[in-house]
């Protein structure tokens, strides 16, 4: 059977790291709060002028160098952000142009915290399929743009940044030792909007709006719509808390990935942990978290990683593949 493999790991942060005692000096804060009920110490904010197409980019140029790649290899750019530089056009097309490629097809994909899973899942279908050879699959964010950044209960989570990673089909086994993508889990349920949405949007407000949040009612959520997804990927490949070597879980908040991985037995040492210096990047964390893990050693090839996450919508989803 066909199957897509991740061939190559990128990400991109900017420059301008923004601690916690920082954020304390300017709102009603401080950095023990913060890092208590969150676990983040900093994040990185993009510098005046920089776009979620640059730093979605740049991610996209470590992913190809990383693969041995050149951009004329690929035929697909599925990009997922809630923070496109404009309304349209797609973020994926200003990559795509930025890369020098002109054939295929470039588009975003809108699952907010969700979007890697989301992306990944569908550029898979693609690849898997043969619609497409190779895909860049991209989450990229600057959530600094739309954050109320009087609004303490908000403005102290999120932080901008970029990852990629490349995808290619090839013929598999059609075994659980295969490399690649074993399974995907992808659901969503509209009824929760307002508990995470931003305030405005071209058909309703004509503006952009800021990020709006009860967090407390997000937490409550979080832990067992992350758990039910991973249960079905587990369920379907035969791999299991103690089999997979890592878990690279979206990196909202330390206490909501402690929880999952408490409640799941996965072990603390396979918990793969950005948060304390990234903050909240959106679909943006899981690609950054991949590529430390991978840049610092710990995921290698041969490993079995499990991703998920859950957002905006809700939208929540799980995958699972061996790198
Ligand atoms: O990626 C998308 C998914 N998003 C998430 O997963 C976020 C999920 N939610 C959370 O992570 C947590 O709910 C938060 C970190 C947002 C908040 O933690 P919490 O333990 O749920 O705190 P809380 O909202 O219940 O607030 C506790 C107290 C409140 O004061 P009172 O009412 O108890 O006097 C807040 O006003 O903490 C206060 N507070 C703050 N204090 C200092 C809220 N924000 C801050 C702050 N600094 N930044």
């Amino acid at each position: 059977m066909r199957r897509a493999r991740i061939v190559g790991f990128g990400s991109y942060l900017p420059a301008r790291r923004l601690s916690n005692d920082e954020l304390a000096g300017r709102i009603d804060t401080s950095d023990e709060w913060i890092r208590q009920r969150t676990g983040i110490r900093a994040r990185h904010i993009a510098a005046e002028g920089e776009t979620t197409s640059m730093i979605a980019t740049r991610a996209a140029e470590a992913a190809l160098a990383h693969a041995g790649l050149k951009p004329a290899d690929i035929d697909l750019i599925v990009l997922a952000t809630a923070t496109p530089d404009y309304t349209f056009p797609a973020v994926a097309t200003q990559v795509q142009a930025n890369l020098g490629i002109t054939h295929g097809a470039a588009f975003d994909l809108a699952a907010v915290c969700s979007g890697f899973v989301f992306a990944l899942a569908t550029a898979e279908k693609f690849v898997v399929s043969g619609s497409a050879r190779r895909a860049l699959v991209i989450g990229a964010e600057t959530f600094s743009r739309i954050l109320d950044w009087e609004d303490r209960t908000t403005c102290v989570l999120f932080g901008d940044g970029g990852g990629a990673v490349v995808i290619e089909g090839y013929e598999a086994a059609g075994t659980r030792a295969d490399q690649g993508i074993l399974t995907t889990h992808l659901r969503s349920d509209g009824r929760h909007r307002e508990k995470l949405y931003v305030d405005g949007g071209p058909s309703s407000t004509m503006t952009t709006g800021h990020l709006r949040m009860e967090g407390r009612e997000v937490f409550k959520h979080a832990v067992g719509m992350i758990t039910d997804v991973i249960v079905d990927a587990f369920a379907a490949t035969g791999y299991s808390a103690e089999t997979i070597d890592w878990f690279v879980p979206h990196q909202a908040n330390q206490r909501i990935i402690t929880a999952s991985a408490e409640k799941l037995g996965i072990a603390p040492e396979k918990v793969v942990l950005t948060v304390g210096e990234h903050g909240n990047t959106s679909a943006a964390s899981i690609p950054l978290a991949l590529d430390t893990a991978v840049k610092d050693g710990r995921i290698r090839p041969g490993h079995v990683v499990l991703i998920e996450a859950m957002g905006g919508g809700f939208t929540w989803g799980s995958a699972l593949f061996r790198v």
